[in-house]
């Protein structure tokens, strides 16, 4: 038996564990530490290779359609034609909110961000579809077209309302990408763009144990109900280590001002050894493969409405980062183009991680699901450094 140990806490205490350990290492952020088996995704980081249920993102995104993706994420095989009819028109029919929802919205505050608006209301889900009955598939079923559904309808409305709009309806002809954009809008998009949108959702639809996906699973491994399960995911994706990222890339971009700039912004930041946001990422040591199709779906964009200024800053600061972050394994990552295409889209930069969880519930449904299918309630340990057991001391003794 070999304790951990570790000298002393924060008092400048000699610490003895109180639990011992035997031959575990601490591993901060659980970095290669199994928790879980999964068939849903798979992630080569040194040949840049990412697969949903054995296909490679390159044929998804070249081929399929985000519905498609979902059907495939979730049920684990690409669905035949009726299925797939069957499917999106579900999705379809599930697509509006009930009033209270859109009243709720109403309520929150205008300047609160489209992340915690999204979070509570997707957890408000669970309080109008409250019968947990985990173990009936078609509950399970019925869940995963709600979320699929409504969570753009909430997002889309949220922006509407918070702008001193009403929301919009969804419009049954349209497809689920264009949609979105419509309800964002209330214009029919162009179809490129409502087809590079569709593309960028099967981009961000899964990614293995993230941080977020994790949350879903530590969520769903009390039983709880789906709703919950995503809200806790919704919570994760937000911060600017993980989802909120996209975000961050804009206003960098912003701030480096010219191409001709990104060398020093690039030297002073490692200087400071500040993060460059867009970069890195734990499971890669090549660009991200999604950053490779977004950067292709960005140029198609570019080529037809026109270029974004940003973008030749951004290709300047890849360039200029390869010398200097690329010996350590750190590339761009699937969020230093999304934004751009996102903004040549017309799309606010708030609303750039919201997006991300519109397409990453297909994702975290899939990962939901397997965890009810041989669940075990995480409850990982710990390595206790505060104080040992003391006496009590009355208030006016201390
Ligand atoms: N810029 C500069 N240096 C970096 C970056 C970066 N973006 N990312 C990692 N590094 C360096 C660290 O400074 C550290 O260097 P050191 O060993 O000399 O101290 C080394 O690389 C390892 O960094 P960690 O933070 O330990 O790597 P980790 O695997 O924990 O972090 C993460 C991965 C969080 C994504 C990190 O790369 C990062 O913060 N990137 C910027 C934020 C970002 O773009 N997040 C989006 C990720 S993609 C997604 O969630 C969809």
């Amino acid at each position: 038996m070999e304790a951990i140990s570790v000298e002393t806490n924060e008092g400048g205490e000699k610490i003895e564990n109180s639990k011992q350990v035997e031959n575990i290492p601490l591993r901060p952020g659980l970095e290669g530490v199994p928790v879980t088996q999964s068939s849903i995704c798979d992630i080569d980081g040194n040949k840049g290779i990412l697969q949903y249920r054995g296909y490679p993102i390159s044929e998804l995104s070249a081929n399929s359609s985000f519905l498609e993706t979902t059907y495939l994420l979730i049920w684990g095989e690409l669905p035949n034609s009726q299925q797939l009819h069957d499917f999106q028109e579900e999705v379809q029919m599930h697509r509006r909110l009930s009033f209270r929802i859109i009243d709720m919205l109403k309520c929150f505050p205008e300047s609160g961000h489209p992340m915690d608006a999204l979070q509570s209301s997707a957890a408000s889900l669970g309080l109008f579809y409250s019968k947990r009955v985990i173990d009936n598939p078609q509950y399970i079923y019925d869940s995963v077209i709600r979320l699929i559904a409504k969570i753009p309808t909430m997002v889309a409305a949220f922006e509407l309302i918070r702008k001193g709009h009403d929301p919009i309806r969804p419009r049954d002809d349209l497809e689920y990408a264009s949609n979105f954009l419509y309800m964002l809008t209330e214009k029919e998009p162009d179809p490129l763009a409502a087809r590079v949108f569709d593309k960028c959702l099967i981009l961000h639809a899964e990614h293995s144990l993230n941080a977020s996906t994790f949350s879903a699973r530590v969520t769903a491994s009390t039983l709880t109900d789906p709703y919950a399960v995503i809200a806790s995911a919704v919570g994760t994706l937000g911060g600017p280590l993980h989802g909120g990222a996209n975000e961050d890339v804009i206003a960098m971009l912003e701030e480096i001002g010219t191409p001709e700039n990104a060398g020093n912004y690039l030297d002073n930041a490692i200087k400071r050894k500040s993060k460059i946001m867009g970069f890195g990422h734990r499971e890669y040591r090549v660009k991200d493969p999604r950053a490779c199709v977004l950067q292709k779906f960005a140029e198609e964009l570019f080529a037809k409405f026109g270029k974004d200024e940003m973008y030749e800053i951004a290709k300047r600061l890849e360039e200029e980062a390869i010398n200097r972050l690329g010996p350590k394994g750190i590339y761009p990552n699937v969020d230093f183009y999304s934004g751009l295409v996102y903004r040549k889209l017309g799309i606010s930069r708030d609303l750039f991680t919201p997006i991300f969880a519109i397409s990453r519930v297909a994702g975290w449904l899939a990962h939901w699901r397997e965890q009810l299918s041989a669940n075990r309630i995480f409850r990982p340990t710990q390595i206790y450094t505060g104080k040992k057991i003391r006496e009590w001391e009355p208030l006016e003794g201390r």
